[in-house]
């Protein structure tokens, strides 16, 4: 037998060739003196064809799913094959690890399915998803990396909030109070004066008390940060990544996402030919809203009233309705964080935006921070938040400061738009939620 091993999905090179193929059996498939065996590697499928005293072995073992096999055998192309074209009409098979078949039931309610997820995974779906999602972190690396930013790794065990106290994870870090870190942000905005535009890719952390479809407690955040900007570049700059992002990722697995999402071409068609997005302000998604019977609480049937957070469920309404990505603009100040910008003809709202989209709502937080020392000073006290533990973040200010601003994005909910997923867990590899911190 041959010695070299060859992945699945270079086997259409090996036309006509002897092989050898590690893998697990997919599926197994028995007639009187025949057996197909789907082998996958996570390179792709390829079915295999054992016959005659081949297929005795395999019986006598009684040979099940996700078992582990090596096959030796040649491929030969056949047009009807439903996995590349081809077969592998194999002349000798081991056992590696045997399986007593997989129980997952595809039907199985949603919790049963996350226990299992570890055997899920091995699923097409499951699989296809944790593919895309792959190639998804390539591409905005790619993006990132075009435009000339640098990359870096900020702690995620932190001793400052950004997002507010009502969602922060506490722990004992030694003898000292510490959190998880929500977001990356104030450590990029350190990074401007060494490295200039920059972003990451790191887990955020949430103690989120609702469970929505979009709402983890561990997620992965993909945050940049400018420097030099306007808030009309940091608006530009938000479409370019979602629109430039969508493109190289249509470009690299264009067939997969279609076969995840059969409409997801009218995503693509949206986000690079509906340019420049739909702007609309906090103010006119607030009267939208109530001109369209979108209630800030269903039973009650209470309109939205300036000053309220439109959450989950109305924001997606409205999204339904509009269609198509929206960047909601100008949240009043009360409303948002410490490093909020004010606007300079208002200074009640602020130089923030939301990216938001059909299906799923919010997916880009983003905003112009302040950049002058006594105001920001201001937000902490706005906050109740004592400075002392953001020095390093106040002497930004102190030490050659500069307009700038960025953005997070939730990658598993760009996933749940782009997939059409039911919610962001089959975004995620183990999803982290109130009661879920297994498997
Ligand atoms: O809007 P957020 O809270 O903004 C920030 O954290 C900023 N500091 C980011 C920045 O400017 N660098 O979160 C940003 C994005 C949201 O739009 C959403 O996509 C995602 O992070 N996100 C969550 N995703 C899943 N589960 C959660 N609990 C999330 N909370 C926020
Ligand atoms: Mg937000």
């Amino acid at each position: 037998p041959t010695a070299e091993r060859t992945k699945i999905f270079k086997l259409r090179d090996f036309i006509g060739k002897r092989v050898k193929v590690y893998g697990w059996c997919h599926t197994v498939r028995r007639q009187a003196t025949l057996a197909f065996l789907i082998l996958r590697d996570g390179t792709g499928f390829v079915q295999a064809i054992l016959s005659g005293r081949l297929t005795q072995t395999l019986n006598a073992i009684n040979l099940k799913d996700e078992s582990t096999v090596c096959v030796y055998g040649t491929i030969v192309e056949d047009e009807r094959a439903a996995h590349m074209g081809i077969e592998l009409q194999a002349d000798y098979w081991e056992l590696m690890g045997e399986s007593p078949g997989l129980p997952i039931n595809q039907d199985a309610n949603v919790d049963t399915q996350l226990d299992e997820r570890h055997l899920v995974h091995r699923g097409q779906k499951a699989s296809a998803h944790m593919k895309v999602r792959s190639i998804v972190t390539q591409c905005f690396r790619d993006h990132f990396f075009s435009k000339h930013y640098h990359e870096v790794c900020p702690p995620t065990l932190v001793q400052t909030q950004v997002e507010g106290g009502s969602t922060l994870f506490q722990l004992k870090f030694f003898d000292e109070d510490a959190f998880l870190t929500q977001s990356s942000q104030l450590y990029l905005e350190t990074m401007l004066p060494s490295l200039g535009d920059v972003f990451c890719i790191a887990q955020s952390y949430r103690a989120e008390k609702s469970l929505t479809q979009r709402h983890l407690a561990e997620y992965t955040h993909i945050e940049a940060e400018r420097a030099f900007i306007d808030f009309e570049d940091l608006l530009q700059t938000v479409e370019e990544l979602i629109a430039d992002v969508t493109q190289r990722v249509f470009d690299k697995c264009g067939d997969l996402i279609r076969l995840c999402n059969p409409e997801a071409d009218k995503i693509l068609e949206v986000v690079t030919k509906n340019r420049p997005f739909k702007r609309m302000t906090y103010a006119e998604c607030i009267k939208f809203c109530n001109e369209h019977n979108i209630y800030k609480d269903p039973k009650t049937e209470e309109h939205f009233k300036h000053g309220d957070d439109i959450t989950d469920a109305p924001e997606r309404q409205m999204l339904q309705i509009i269609g198509v990505p929206v960047l909601m603009i100008k949240f009043p100040l009360e409303m948002k964080a410490f490093y909020a910008k004010k606007c300079a003809d208002d200074l009640e709202l602020t130089e923030t935006v939301d990216v938001l989209v059909p299906g799923v709502g919010e997916i880009i937080g983003s905003s112009m921070r302040v950049d002058n020392y006594q105001e920001l000073l201001e937000g902490f006290e706005r906050e109740g938040i004592d400075p002392k533990s953001y020095y390093w973040y106040i002497d930004q200010r102190k030490f050659g400061t500069t307009s700038h601003g960025g953005y997070g994005l939730g990658l598993e909910r760009y996933l749940m738009w782009l997939l059409k997923l039911p919610s962001v867990k089959q975004a995620c590899l183990y999803p982290r939620l109130m009661y879920r911190c297994k498997p």
